[in-house]
C-alpha cells in the first residue's frame, strides 16, 4: 500500500519489438515512464503515477515474473504465453499490438520430400509445437533453435519450422511458404491471480484505463 492507502502496482513490459508498440499505448493511457526505456540501461522505471512502476525484461520472462508475483501485471505476446502454459495468471485483455501468426512453414514440397519419414521441425516454441502435432496425432522430431528458424530447411536441418509470420517477407526471402496457422498472435495484458484478489481496486482501475486506450 502507498501512503495514501492505495495499492501500488508493478507492470512488467516485454522489451524489444513489443516495447516499441507498448510505449504509445501507455502514453494513450496517460502513463509516462520517468526515463526512456528505449534508451536507459535501467530495468525498473518509476512513472508519472506514484502508484505504478514498471519493469522492462525479456519477453519470454514476463509470464514468470507475473506468475510468481514479482510483477502484478505484465504485457506479453500470446506466443510466449502459450509456450509458458502456466496457470498462475489471468489474461483479461487483448491489447491488439505486435500482431502476427504462429505458423508451420517449409519449402513448398517439404511434406512430399519427406515421404513416410518422420518430419523434423525446428522451432523455439517447443511446447506449443509438441502440443500442435500431438493434437493432430502426428509424430515429429523437434529441434530446438533460439532464432533464425527460417534457415533450418535451407541447410537440411529440418523439414519444417514453427515461427512467427507477419508480412511473410522473411519466409519469402528464404524460399519458404506458410503451410498451417497454429494461432493468431497479439500482445495480452496478464495479471497475477493473487494481485487480482488482493489489489482488486487498483488492478481493475488500470485494466479499465488499458481497455480505453486499446479502443482508441
Ligand atoms: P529475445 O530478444 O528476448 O530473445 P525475441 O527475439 O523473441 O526475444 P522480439 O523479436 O522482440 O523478441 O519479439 C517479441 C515478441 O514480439 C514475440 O514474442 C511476438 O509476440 C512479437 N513478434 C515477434 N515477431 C513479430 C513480427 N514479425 N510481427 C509482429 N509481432 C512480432
Ligand atoms: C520475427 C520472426 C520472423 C519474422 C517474421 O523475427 O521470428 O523471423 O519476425 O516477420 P515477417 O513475416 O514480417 O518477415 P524478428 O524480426 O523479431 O527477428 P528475431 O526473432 O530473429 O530477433
Amino acid at each position: 500500500m502507498s501512503e495514501a492507502g492505495k495499492s501500488t502496482l508493478t507492470l512488467a513490459l516485454s522489451k524489444g519489438r513489443i516495447l516499441e508498440d507498448t510505449l504509445p499505448l501507455l502514453a494513450a493511457a496517460g502513463i509516462e515512464p520517468k526515463d526512456d526505456p528505449l534508451k536507459s540501461r535501467k530495468l525498473r522505471f518509476e512513472t508519472n503515477r506514484p502508484d505504478l512502476s514498471m519493469l522492462v525484461i525479456r519477453a519470454a520472462d514476463v509470464p514468470t515474473f507475473v506468475e510468481y508475483g514479482a510483477a502484478d501485471l505484465g504485457i506479453a505476446g500470446k506466443d510466449v504465453l502459450m509456450e509458458h502454459n502456466g496457470n498462475g495468471l489471468y489474461e483479461p485483455l487483448d491489447l491488439g499490438i505486435a500482431s502476427c501468426k504462429l505458423m508451420v512453414a517449409g519449402k513448398p514440397d517439404a511434406i512430399e520430400q519427406a515421404g513416410s519419414r518422420r518430419l523434423r521441425v525446428a522451432t523455439k516454441y517447443m511446447e506449443t509445437t509438441r502440443r500442435h502435432f500431438a493434437a493432430k496425432g502426428q509424430q515429429v522430431e523437434l529441434i530446438k533453435l533460439y532464432g533464425s528458424m527460417e534457415l533450418a530447411p535451407l541447410v537440411g536441418l529440418a523439414d519444417l519450422i514453427v515461427d512467427l509470420v507477419d508480412t511473410g517477407n522473411t519466409l519469402k526471402a528464404n524460399g519458404l511458404v506458410p503451410l498451417e496457422t497454429i494461432a493468431e498472435i497479439s500482445s495480452r495484458l496478464v495479471v497475477n491471480k493473487a494481485s487480482m484478489k488482493m489489489k482488486a481496486g487498483a488492478v481493475k482501475e488500470l485494466l479499465a484505463i488499458f481497455e480505453q486506450a486499446t479502443a482508441k
